[in-house]
């Protein structure tokens, strides 16, 4: 019976011919559905002499067979078909190389202010700390600057509207006196006071931008107040602590005669860049002194028994010297290519 065959044939012709899953259901149909070719087959076996049907139908049978196999052989290799579109299509590139992982790391004013106090730490000096919103008593009074003082001037700051007894902190002076007061009550019972040594680092506010000023920047304040502590002592402090933090022992250091309200003597610190564009030029890192009698007054100290020197460091001017950075505006401008190289 050739007709099965090439029944059979024709089958194969048409999955093949299907390229998806819905053509070949309408393939399948065509063949094995209620009106397909096969269906058309069975109905018609009624009409063969009943000699003929045995066969007649056994052939059927081997064409149902077949074309049921071609169905599922079809099915199959388009399925196979599909899975490989697929992963060709998501293929991985292991050739790439790896996005890795962003490493973060420290601003490098946040990397000077470790070492600033990881250096006075290493000479007993303790650290303190005291509001960014300072009362006007504590940033200029107490440090000897009353009212219509002139100094007040040269400390031109924000204020806050509605308020005049608090202001944004010109510098981290007004720790000094927190310092003094929280020392004196803490160690009130004891026959002997023990110095005071405190570093005090923090932001401060002036009205002030430039390649050298910003308007928001570090101070690190520094204090030791004992029984004979003399400005020696200050310049001796001062110039050992630079020498380490700058791992140089050439490093170009002046003091120079300067007026502070809350000290006496006063000086201004300078120190040359040794890199950098600005080799070799001075850039004025901290103002210090003898603390003032009056100041240690309102500190609740006795200025008969007991003097002190303070300094108020630049920690952005640090950082630029260190770094060999010309202008400090680069420390807050977030620019990424500027960071990642102090990682
Ligand atoms: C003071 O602020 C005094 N309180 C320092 C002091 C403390 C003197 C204790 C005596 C005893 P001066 O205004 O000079 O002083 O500032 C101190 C340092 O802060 C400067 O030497 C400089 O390094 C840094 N500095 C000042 N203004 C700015 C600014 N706008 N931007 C960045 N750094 C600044
Ligand atoms: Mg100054």
């Amino acid at each position: 019976m050739n007709n099965v065959d090439e029944l059979i044939q024709q089958a194969a012709t048409a999955f093949e011919a299907a390229v998806d899953g819905a053509q070949l259901e309408q393939a399948k149909a065509r063949f094995l559905g209620k009106a397909g070719s096969l269906t058309e087959q069975l109905k018609g076996l009624g009409k063969l002499p009943p000699e003929e049907r045995r066969a007649a139908g056994a052939e059927i049978n081997r064409a149902k067979d077949a074309i049921e196999a071609l169905l599922e052989a079809r099915r199959e290799a388009l399925r196979a078909a599909r899975l490989l579109a697929q992963l060709s299509a998501e293929a991985l590139d292991v050739t790439l190389p790896g996005r890795g992982t962003g490493r973060g790391g420290l601003h490098p004013v946040s990397l000077t202010l470790e070492r600033v106090e990881a250096l006075f730490r290493s000479i007993g000096f303790v650290v303190a700390d005291g509001p960014e919103i300072e009362t006007d008593w504590h940033n200029f009074t107490a440090l000897n600057t009353p009212d219509n003082h002139p100094a007040r001037s040269m400390h031109d700051t924000f204020y806050l509207e509605g308020r005049d007894d608090v202001l944004l902190r010109t510098h981290t002076s007004p720790v000094q006196i927190r310092a003094m007061l929280a020392h004196v009550e803490r160690h009130a019972q004891a026959a002997v006071m023990p110095d005071v040594r405190v570093i005090a680092p923090g932001r401060v506010y002036r009205v002030d931008s430039d390649a050298t000023h910003s308007p928001m920047f570090h101070q690190v304040e520094g204090l030791w107040v004992g029984e004979g502590v003399s400005f020696a002592d200050l310049k001796g402090v001062v110039a050992d602590f630079l020498r380490k933090f700058f791992e140089s022992d050439d490093l170009q250091v002046r003091f120079r005669p300067s007026f502070f309200p809350f000290t006496e003597p006063s000086a201004e610190i300078d120190v040359a860049f040794m890199s950098g564009a600005l080799e070799g030029k001075w850039l004025e890192i901290a103002g210090c002194g003898m603390v003032h009698p009056n100041v240690l007054r309102f500190g609740g100290i006795d200025p008969e028994r007991y003097t002190g020197f303070a300094f108020g460091m630049g920690l952005d001017r640090l950082a630029m010297l260190r770094y060999g950075i010309n202008d400090l505006r680069l420390f807050f401008e977030s620019e990424l290519r500027f960071l990642t190289q102090f990682r």
